[in-house]
């Protein structure tokens, strides 16, 4: 197998850490430099796995300092970028949306300007890989898919931002060349996820007796996908993806959040031996998020058909797995949800 020489952002995020993992583990002749601005998303404690590993660097920094950006790019020659760093909650896009017009687009640029700058006209060999999300296509009905021709239609500060970092990338292949690939998966759950997302904040809260908060009707519906699966699509794509295209990711797996939330509560119940029920009795419905987008259901046909990638586990699976995890790392749980965690809480749901 040849080298490579890979810089990945945001691997001490959720999705990052664990396309970080599998990589390190998976091809030891790569060399893999992490690049994460360590936001309050992000968590070295998630990559306690390979810390030591010899094809492995961690460096500290923000994608929005172009010097910075340069200066790295000029040190380690990259030869590929996975890109994943991104301001990624919905919710704090909407109270400051700033951040994420600097990060996801401006950072995106960046990047795009210091890969452009060090591979010159030598594009072999070369990728610049954009990872995106469902959202930037808007908002379905109750019938149809996202496909990758879907027109975008983003509809919150984040999927714009992110819609936006997608048309940069499309417009640095197409004006000038860069390799590039893009995909758009829908919502992630597993292991090391931060808990301000629904699945893991939920799983925090029934463990601790506190109320599960449900946006409006919990009648929104989303598409969720076992995020070790996102993880090897990304390396199929990585690895078979043709230069230039677009691969939508999914699970085939829709849920409404009321039902996904009385599936997570029978299973604490379950994993924990309480009484069957009472984890139900802790739902809430408290006020719509502003802007919701009503559902969001992926098209994964192409990937599927090009590349042989599909999911290799089942939602019951994924989600037993992911719960039991939350529950034998009550560290990690507990030294995530200390200090800022508690301040970004009582300013979302009781302000
Ligand atoms: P996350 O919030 O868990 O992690 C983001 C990481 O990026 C953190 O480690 C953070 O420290 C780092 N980061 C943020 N700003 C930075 C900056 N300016 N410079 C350098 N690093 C910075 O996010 P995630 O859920 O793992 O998502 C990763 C990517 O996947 C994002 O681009 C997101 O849009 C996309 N995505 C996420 C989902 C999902 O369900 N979580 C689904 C589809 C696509
Ligand atoms: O679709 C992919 C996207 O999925 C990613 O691009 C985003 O980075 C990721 O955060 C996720 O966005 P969502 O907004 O769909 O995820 P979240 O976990 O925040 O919410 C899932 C659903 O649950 C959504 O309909 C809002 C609702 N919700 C969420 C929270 C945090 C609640 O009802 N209550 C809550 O407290």
């Amino acid at each position: 197998m040849s080298k490579r020489n890979i810089l990945i952002t945001g691997g001490a995020g959720f999705i990052g850490s664990h396309v970080v993992r599998l990589f390190i583990e998976k091809y030891p002749n790569y060399n893999i430099v992490n690049l994460d601005k360590l936001t309050y998303a992000g968590n070295l404690e998630n990559l306690t796995a390979v810390e030591n590993a010899t094809n492995y660097t961690f460096v500290k920094g923000d994608i929005v300092d172009q010097d910075f950006i340069n200066a790295l790019f000029e040190e380690h020659q990259f030869d590929s970028v996975i890109h994943l760093a991104a301001e990624s909650h919905v919710d704090r896009s909407i109270s400051n949306p700033m951040e994420f017009i600097q990060t996801n687009i401006i950072g995106t640029v960046n990047l795009l300007n210091a890969a452009r700058a060090i591979w010159g006209k030598d594009l072999d060999g070369k990728l610049f890989y954009h990872i995106s999300t469902d959202e930037v296509y808007g908002t379905l009905g109750e019938t149809g898919l996202f496909t990758e021709e879907t027109a975008y239609d983003p509809r919150s500060p984040y999927s714009s931002s992110k819609a936006s970092s997608d048309h940069l990338v499309r417009a640095y292949h197409h004006t000038y060349d860069l390799p590039i690939l893009i995909s758009n998966c829908s919502n992630n759950y597993g292991s090391h996820q931060f808990p301000e997302k629904l699945i893991p904040l939920c799983i925090n809260n029934i463990k601790q007796g506190l109320p599960l908060p449900i946006y409006g009707d919990g009648k929104y519906t989303r598409d969720w996908l076992w995020v070790n699966d996102h993880a090897r699509a990304i390396d199929v794509i990585f690895h078979e993806g043709k230069n230039g295209e677009t691969y939508n990711i999914g699970g085939h797996n829709e849920w409404k959040n009321i039902d996904l939330v009385h599936v997570l509560c029978d299973t604490m119940d379950e994993l924990l031996g309480r009484a069957a029920g009472s984890a139900r009795e802790l739902i809430t419905f408290v006020k719509d998020r502003q802007g919701h987008d009503r559902r969001y259901a992926i098209d994964a046909s192409k990937i599927a058909k090009e590349l042989g990638w599909k999911p290799s586990v089942t939602f019951e699976q994924g989600i037993k797995e992911t719960v039991q995890w939350y529950l034998d790392n009550e560290q990690w749980l507990d030294n995530v949800t200390s200090g800022n965690y508690q301040s970004y809480y009582q300013k979302q749901y009781t302000d």
